[in-house]
């Protein structure tokens, strides 16, 4: 077969050894599943739901299958690599059979993911070189995150992304749920959060909130593929949405009006009110039951209304607010001056900071350097949407840049992972974040899962130009960038 399509993986396998011979799908192609293998039956009914659909083949779902036999496609744990972890895989496509190898749920998925890519972006014959890959992530941490607090994106449109983020083995949906424009989440103890700071948005932006059912719904459909949700809620600044629901929140007992504007660093929390961790806990401690991952990401970003010694004391209740819930606690990088603990994940962003003092003080660092990793930044001068702060960032530069080098005195293990925001003054439809996203998010998914060693943005720009059908086959919205030779579907 020319130019196969295992040449144009991503993220790029760690190893990747021709075969002979050629495996189809046919009529009588079968799923199967060895007995007792963790994961293995809801990574096989993944994958059925995932070809059926795609193929219109039957692709019959079998248990305790106790070998693998030619025409089938097996999920066995046997002979699965522990070098690659939880979330590595083995994938051996032969002309009888393919073979995944796995571990858990999230290796079989990922290996899922990569045959998925092997198959053609829209049309049969559905054929694949015979080819073994075996493949593990860089990184634990490949996060993206959606500011769903400026503008409101409904929980179908979410799930939309995350099957889009999930095929390129992302694993963390950060969800910004609270800012000065809106308030994402409802919150039982005091629900004019929801109810008065949900209506809110930034001008042109759509209003609305999770209700805890749609938001328990949307963290397990996450789970389903392999991805942990991170909640945010953005404190003691960016609080105008919680400032304008609860008087009593507010210096002088008066609340403001809800804004709609674009401005930063104007509010705050009252950090000598004692009701101010009355509220921190207790929306800290819904939150923390509604969220099956360990993180609880508290922000702390440019609290510039709020005093260095309020900032360190505000930060140090919410500490033990967090260690009360059985949480990790995560912060933008502001948290490094109040004081860090060991269990802290800390997200780089701002170009001058110094992740190595974060380091120093036992933490690992997230990176999203926003004049690499923001993707709601312009491509270029022309781009309609989005801002230019921080950078002009074609794809180019989304790729071209290390997690270890871009700031001094780093090294690879203190870095949980890469992650790349997407914030949404200006991004109101799905339609528009996925412009934004795509095809950005390749790039920083690769950086997060795949070997440092042999990076090059010219050998990488042609395996992007491949994705270019797979996308449009998925109605995805994406920027055709002219630094990529995009291949026609
Ligand atoms: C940020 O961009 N304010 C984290």
């Amino acid at each position: 077969m020319k130019n196969p399509a295992y040449k144009h993986l991503i993220p790029k396998p760690v190893r990747v050894a021709e075969g002979e011979g050629v495996f189809s799908l046919t009529p009588s192609t079968r799923i199967s599943v060895q007995a007792g293998q963790p994961g293995a039956l809801q990574a096989g009914q993944y994958l059925a739901d995932l070809l059926r659909s795609l193929t219109g083949l039957a692709l019959p779902v079998e248990e305790n299958v106790q070998a693998v036999e030619p025409g089938c496609i097996c999920f066995t744990s046997q002979g699965a690599s522990s070098a690659g972890g939880e979330e590595g895989y083995l994938l051996e496509v032969a002309q009888q059979q393919v073979v995944f190898r796995a571990q858990s749920f999230s290796g079989y998925f990922y290996g899922c993911q990569t045959f998925r890519q092997l198959l053609p972006a829209a049309q049969g014959p559905w054929q694949i070189p015979a080819v073994r890959i075996q493949d593990y992530p860089r990184f634990a941490w490949r996060g993206v995150m959606l500011d769903v607090a400026r503008s409101f994106f409904p929980p179908a449109e979410v799930k939309r992304l995350i099957d889009l983020f999930a095929s390129y083995k992302l694993n963390r949906l950060h969800l910004h749920l609270s800012d000065d424009q809106g308030w994402r989440i409802m919150i039982n103890s005091w629900p004019k959060l929801a109810l008065h700071g949900g209506s809110g948005a930034v001008e042109g932006g759509r209003s609305g909130y999770y209700s805890q059912e749609e938001f328990r719904d949307l963290a397990a459909y996450a789970h389903s593929r392999g991805m942990l949700v991170v909640p945010e809620i953005d404190m003691p600044g960016h609080t105008t949405a919680a400032l304008a629901s609860y008087p009593e929140l507010n210096r002088g007992g008066a609340a403001p009006q809800l804004y709609t504007g674009r401005k930063v660093g104007f509010s705050t929390l009252a950090a000598e009110l004692e009701i101010t961790y009355q509220f921190v806990a207790d929306v800290l401690g819904e939150l923390a039951q509604l969220t099956p991952g360990p993180y609880l990401h508290v922000g702390g970003d440019e609290a510039h209304s709020t005093t260095a010694e309020e900032y360190r004391l505000f930060l140090e209740r919410v500490h033990a607010i967090v260690a009360g819930t059985g949480k990790r606690l995560i912060g933008w990088d502001e948290i490094i001056q109040a004081g860090l603990q060991p269990t802290d994940l800390v997200q780089i962003w701002r170009k001058d900071t110094q992740p190595r003092e974060a380091v120093r003080q036992g933490a690992q660092v997230i990176m999203s350097p926003c004049q690499h990793a923001y993707l709601d930044m312009k491509y270029t001068p022309e781009t309609e949407l989005g801002q230019d702060w921080a950078a002009i960032i074609e794809v180019k530069d989304a790729y071209l840049w290390d997690p270890v080098t871009v700031y001094p005195g780093i090294k690879e293990a203190d870095i949980a992972g890469v992650e790349a925001p997407l914030w949404t003054e200006t991004i109101y439809t799905l339609r528009a974040a996925e412009y934004m996203y795509f095809p950005r998010l390749l790039g920083i998914a690769e950086m997060g899962w795949s070997p440092r060693e042999g990076r090059s943005w010219e050998e990488y720009r042609l395996r992007l130009a491949a994705h270019g059908p797979r996308l449009a086959a998925q109605n995805v919205h994406f920027y055709h960038s002219p630094q990529v030779p995009w291949q026609e579907g």
